[in-house]
């Protein structure tokens, strides 16, 4: 075989006169009569290749052999394209190469789609053909660039002094939320491994054995429903630290992310991110993920609206809810039908109705329950409104109306193009509460995880005033997406045997599920927090990628299949005979 000197996206005219040696696919050709232009491609870039029948007729005549995506090797030299044929959009558009001799080292079947970004294809199709759909040169520009993040991002943290260590797969149930992989293990009948949910309970034991900083590029695996942004297999970049407040830990989760972007894409962030707490963050956008490329917030009207005639309003607010609004400007001219899609939308995200009110010329008002609103009243509670105006209202429980017209501003902004895509909102959003109750299960829940450390000045509320009280933790937010999350943890055992209390989880249930923890703690654990990124997500954005699936080399489907292997799969009934495993029938 002829092997290379020289990549694909390589020459240019200052080769000119060489001879070089190309190996690749073939991307694309153009047949001329006597010239046959084949442009060949690797991972790098493409180069045209010339076999001309005047110059060497064998070459040419084998040419015409051929096909989309066959593997190929050429001799050749170096040529200047012909003036007027130079293609300014190619990095190797200035040249050409004379075939001198051309070797076939595979061939192809006919792709199932076009090697292009732009090929007319479904994804189905895409992640079955996976090998071909890399090949595509947006797809392993993604790869690329993920490659360079997590270079980056190693570059900075073993900097800066922190450890790499590897945790294991095969490992406990970690409580994340999620429910767990199982795998079932031979040599224990009856027993299983769960595959982690992230390595949160082995990072804060590598603490405790004095580790000090630590960092892994780690998989998770949690069994939900999946997402654009949601994989049942995922990659955090996962860090803890010793002896460090909240603080420190944003500033340098903060440094690494604009390391990132400034190093892969020549993108400022702003130094430092902007804060929010959850309340206001709530308060104000209806989401602790606010992406704030556009602002159009959330206007309070629960005063207005407990005194207002129309009764939905006032008895909402009576029953110790809110009323919020949207004030969409120049709004007024949103049809009605469109409005009443977006009433359905609004029921949708579950709310039990959406009032619309159009300001008009001289603030009055246009709506189905005008003759029920007072317009001097509605314009002191929202003078920020004006004529041509919309107001989208909602009034129910605080957390119904923050979650509809925080997804309401989403969909109107977008609709509305509000939203410039050219720009970079990172924030911290800080504060929250540590618990949250589950109304179904009538008990408290972590709001991050049982391991989060509460506020030192709220730790007296734990017993009486649980829902009051604020945990040491943090979000990355960057455009709307939740970037990564991490908090300050509890390092005494005391403290994490009253939370668990809280949660309703028991002594024994905790010694269970969490006894090698609770025991390390009494073994001198040192004050640790720490933080875990979306990789996936981080690339994502980076990359200007629709979907993490992109930037994911193999990744799953909405169902959690990857159509190449066919994973998952049933197995050989003597697999789950050793496995002591019985199915019960499935359809
Ligand atoms: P958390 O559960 O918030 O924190 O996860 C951290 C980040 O991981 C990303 N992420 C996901 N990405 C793709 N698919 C998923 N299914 C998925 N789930 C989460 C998000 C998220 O912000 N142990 C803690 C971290 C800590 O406290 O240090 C944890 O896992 O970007
Ligand atoms: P109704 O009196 O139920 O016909 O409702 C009149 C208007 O108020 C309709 O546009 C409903 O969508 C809207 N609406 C109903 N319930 C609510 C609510 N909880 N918050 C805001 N608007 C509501």
């Amino acid at each position: 075989m002829m092997l290379r000197t020289h990549r694909c996206g390589e020459l240019t005219s200052a080769h000119v006169g060489q001879t070089v040696v190309l190996n690749g696919w073939v991307h694309g050709r153009r047949d001329h009569g006597t010239v046959m232009f084949i442009d060949l491609r690797d991972r790098q870039g493409i180069t045209q290749v010339v076999f001309n029948a005047e110059r060497n007729p064998s070459a040419h005549q084998r040419a015409h052999a051929l096909r989309s995506e066959y593997v190929v090797a050429v001799r050749g030299v170096v040529a200047r394209r012909p003036d007027g044929s130079e293609n300014p959009d190619l990095a190797t558009g200035e040249i050409e190469v004379t075939v001198e001799s051309a070797e076939i080292l595979n061939e192809a079947r006919t792709p199932p789609f076009l090697i292009e970004d732009e090929a007319d294809v479904t994804e189905a199709l895409r992640l079955k053909y996976r090998y071909l759909d890399l090949r595509r040169p947006k797809m392993q520009r993604w790869l690329e660039l993920r490659h360079e993040v997590t270079q980056q991002v190693r570059s900075f943290l073993n900097a800066e002094g922190f450890l790499e260590v590897e945790t294991p797969m095969l490992t406990k149930s970690t409580p994340e939320g999620a429910r767990d992989y199982l795998v079932p293990s031979r040599v224990n009948p009856g027993s299983f491994f769960a595959l982690p949910q992230s390595p949160q309970l082995f990072k804060q034991i590598l603490m405790v054995s004095g580790v000090d900083r630590y960092y892994q590029i780690a998989r998770c695996f949690r069994d939900e429903d999946l997402r654009f942004d949601r994989q049942p297999e995922f990659t955090q970049i996962d860090l803890e630290l010793s002896f460090v407040d909240r603080e420190q830990v944003m500033r340098l989760a903060e440094e690494m992310v604009r390391r990132v972007f400034k190093e892969t894409r020549g993108i400022p962030l702003p130094s430092p991110f902007p804060r929010l707490t959850y309340g206001e963050a709530m308060g104000r956008y209806g989401t602790d993920k606010p992406d704030l490329r556009f602002e159009m917030p959330l206007y309070d009207l629960s005063k207005f609206a407990a005194s207002t005639e129309f009764k939905v309003f006032r008895e909402a607010v009576a029953k110790g809810g809110i009323a919020k609004a949207l004030v969409v400007k120049g709004g007024g001219t949103i049809p009605r039908s469109r409005i009443d899609v977006l009433g359905e939308a609004a029921k949708g995200f579950g709310a039990k109705g959406l009032a619309w009110v159009k300001v008009t010329l001289g603030w009055r008002l246009e709506s189905v329950i005008a003759k029920f609103l007072d317009a001097n009243r509605l314009r002191d509670a929202v003078p920020q409104a004006a004529p041509g105006d919309l107001l989208l209202v909602v009034a129910d429980a605080e957390p119904v109306v923050h979650r509809v017209l925080g997804c309401l501003r989403l969909e109107l902004a977008e609709e509305l193009g509000l939203i410039d895509h050219h720009l970079w909102r990172p924030l911290w959003v800080t504060d929250f509460p540590l618990l949250d109750y589950d109304e179904g299960a009538k008990r408290y829940i972590a709001m991050h995880h049982p391991f989060t450390a509460p506020f030192d000045e709220d730790v007296a509320l734990l017993e009486n005033d649980p829902l009051r009280v604020r945990a040491k933790a943090y979000d990355l937010v960057l455009n709307g997406n939740e970037l990564g999350g991490g908090s300050i943890r509890i390092h005494r055992r005391d403290l994490q045997t009253r939370l668990f209390d809280l949660l309703g989880i028991g002594k024994d249930e905790a010694s269970a599920k969490f006894g090698f923890l609770l025991e390390a703690l009494e073994y001198g654990a040192p004050p640790h927090g720490g933080i875990a990124l979306g990789l996936d997500r981080l690339v994502m954005l980076l990359g200007g990628a629709g979907s993490i699936r992109d930037v994911i080399a193999f990744p799953k489907t909405q169902k959690a299949q990857d159509p190449m292997t066919e994973a998952p799969s049933p197995v050989d009934p003597e697999q789950l005979k050793e496995l002591r495993i019985k199915l019960d029938k499935v359809d």
